[in-house]
């Protein structure tokens, strides 16, 4: 396959090969993830992994549209898929196709994601009315960070249960192409993943989702604190810091730069001419 995928392709894999993605921010990373993913996610979770934020609540459409710019510009197979940041798109259907063609146009990227459940279907369904492919994303939503007193795994009571599968139904008939499961217990991310048509992604979820997702960085070891359902692949926290402290130690001793490091005159005339 030359072309991108798109969020077709993604559909068309619903209870087929196991979706593969993680986040970027960075053109080198999704340059290297591109060969081996079916879609990149330019999280918001950049708040956090970027810029040391709390949460994602102060996260802009700008701070967006340049690392989606950035993901484009790495990648040429994988799907972009670029988060709607708190406070772009909530408020009306209209707002959000607003946010959502800024970054569509401003990106290149294939399609936007947004939080929310029910109370965010008529928006799901006006933006992929109009053009916009709209992934969904339920469960714990970390937007929603101050209203649920936290990152909680949902699905531990009956009327969560009830409304977590609700919110899933809601979120596929309104038309999204794709939904990532976030922080719900097994058995319920598995039956949201078979009462609707559209592939789950999940993350703290199910291995029975039609797909999984992880941000690069806690997977890759590089976070200081990652939640339970991280796995870490790789320990690139470690590998950089002894890479650093080979580094100060070479700078102190005066053995960096090596001769093969820096610049001279290649013949003894061009050095005379030079003097
Ligand atoms: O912002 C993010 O990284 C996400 C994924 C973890 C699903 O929304
Ligand atoms: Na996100």
């Amino acid at each position: 396959q030359t072309r991108r995928l798109n969020a077709i392709d993604i559909l068309s894999r619903k209870g087929g090969t196991p979706i593969v993605s993680l986040t970027s921010y960075h053109a080198h990373t999704a340059a290297i993830m591109d060969p081996h993913v079916d879609f990149i996610l330019v999280g918001d979770s950049l708040g956090m992994v970027m810029h040391g934020l709390e949460s994602t609540i102060p996260v802009t459409l700008d701070m967006m549209i340049l690392q989606g710019l950035a993901v484009m510009r790495g990648s040429k197979r994988a799907l972009v898929v670029v988060d709607m940041p708190f406070g772009s798109y909530e408020e009306s259907p209209q707002a959000a196709f607003r946010s959502a063609a800024r970054i569509m146009k401003e990106t290149g990227c294939g399609a936007v994601k947004m939080e929310g459940g029910v109370h965010m279907a008529e928006t799901v369904r006006f933006l992929t009315q109009r053009g916009i492919p709209v992934m969904g994303h339920i469960g714990l939503t970390p937007q929603s960070f101050n209203t649920m007193g936290g990152f909680k795994v949902q699905g531990k009571t009956e009327a969560s249960v009830a409304a977590v599968l609700a919110d899933a139904r809601a979120i596929a008939d309104a038309g999204a192409f794709a939904l990532v499961v976030e922080g719900v217990i097994e058995p319920v991310a598995r039956e949201i993943t078979q009462s609707v048509a559209i592939p789950t992604i999940g993350i703290g979820a199910s291995p029975d989702c039609d797909g999984q997702i992880l941000v690069l960085e806690d997977m890759l070891g590089l976070s200081p604190r990652v939640p339970k359902f991280v796995k870490k692949f790789g320990n690139l926290g470690g590998l950089i810091g002894e890479a650093i402290s080979s580094y100060a130690e070479e700078v102190k001793a005066r053995t960096f730069p090596a001769p093969e490091n820096v610049y001279t005159l290649k013949t003894p005339a061009a050095t005379e001419a030079a003097a």
